[in-house]
């Protein structure tokens, strides 16, 4: 990789920093990373083989700051020589592609293998993560819309962007945001400033709406089982109004899921003695 910033301006400002980048195989951290780093695409797969380094200087305001990136191989084969690699990092890419479902759902995979490296929460806390939904460019090919991860993004904490390598769209707002909140939260000494993680809406009420958009039927929407009686059906109706009530929650989404929970309920009751 190419250095890309300003020159060294003031010795005692300059700070460097650790970042990684993590996501399933293919779908395309070493891309965006070149995109930012060269200013170019490559569009034949070159598999990360364990590890990628490179450092860049990028300028944050008065600072210089000294990026060295760790890009990871998302292939599960790696996994011996990634996990070395998580600690003491700043920042996190989480990337996927917004044309694989799968590559989504394996988000959460990562930031538990992340945190088994890690060894606490407490350690996650003070790292700035950056979602990727990335080749946004493919629209035909588009899964996973931008309100489901932008949700899955921000009752996390974490910044979300929309991204293409290929074109790249979004590549350089990211790695700024990326850039200025590290060293931001370097400069709060060590944690994630505070305005960042306060998005009004819970974990728990995002991954809720995230469970009822995936849900394959009305039971699998209520958290019941088939066959369940009226009484299981009202109450896992109650326990997910509260949660997605408009009137409390403001998650996106969680309008139609409360409207999706409401349909469910009247469906099973009708058919239920
Ligand atoms: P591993 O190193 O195996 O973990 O994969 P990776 O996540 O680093 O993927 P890589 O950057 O090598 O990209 C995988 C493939 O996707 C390549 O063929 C890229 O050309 C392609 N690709 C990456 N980003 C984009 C994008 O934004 N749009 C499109 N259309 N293709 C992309
Ligand atoms: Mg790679």
């Amino acid at each position: 990789m190419e250095t890309n910033a300003p020159k060294r301006r003031d010795n005692k400002k300059s700070l460097r920093v650790k970042v990684i980048s993590l996501g399933n195989a293919e779908v395309g951290k070493s891309c965006i990373i070149k995109r930012y780093c060269e200013k170019r695409f490559v569009p034949k797969y070159l598999a990360t083989i364990g590890i990628d380094y490179g450092v860049t200087k990028v300028q944050v305001r008065d600072r210089e700051i000294k990026v060295n990136i760790f890009d990871m191989a998302g292939h599960p084969f790696f996994y011996e020589v990634r996990n070395e690699f998580y600690k003491d990092s700043q920042g996190v890419l989480l990337v996927y592609d917004v044309g694989l479902r799968e590559s989504f759902d394996a988000l959460d995979s990562w930031l538990g293998e992340m945190k088994q490296e890690m060894g606490s929460q407490a350690n996650m806390d003070s790292i700035v993560f950056v979602v990727c939904a990335n080749k946004v460019d493919l629209t035909k090919r588009r899964v996973v819309d931008e309100g489901e991860g932008r949700l899955w993004a921000e009752s996390r904490g974490f910044h979300y962007f929309e991204t293409s390598a290929q074109s790249g769209e979004g590549i350089n707002e990211m790695f700024q945001a990326f850039f200025s909140s590290i060293t931001d939260m370097c400069e709060n000494g060590g944690k994630r400033p505070v305005s960042e993680v306060s998005v009004g809406f819970t974990k728990e009420q995002a991954d809720t709406i995230r469970r009822i958009r995936n849900s394959k039927d009305s039971w699998d929407m209520l958290g019941v089982k088939p066959g369940a009686t009226r009484e299981e059906v009202n109450k896992a109706y109650r326990k997910l109004a509260v949660l997605l009530h408009p009137d409390k929650c403001v998650a996106p989404g969680s309008e139609d899921a409360f409207k999706a929970v409401v349909n469910a309920r009247t469906s099973l009751l009708k058919n239920i003695k």
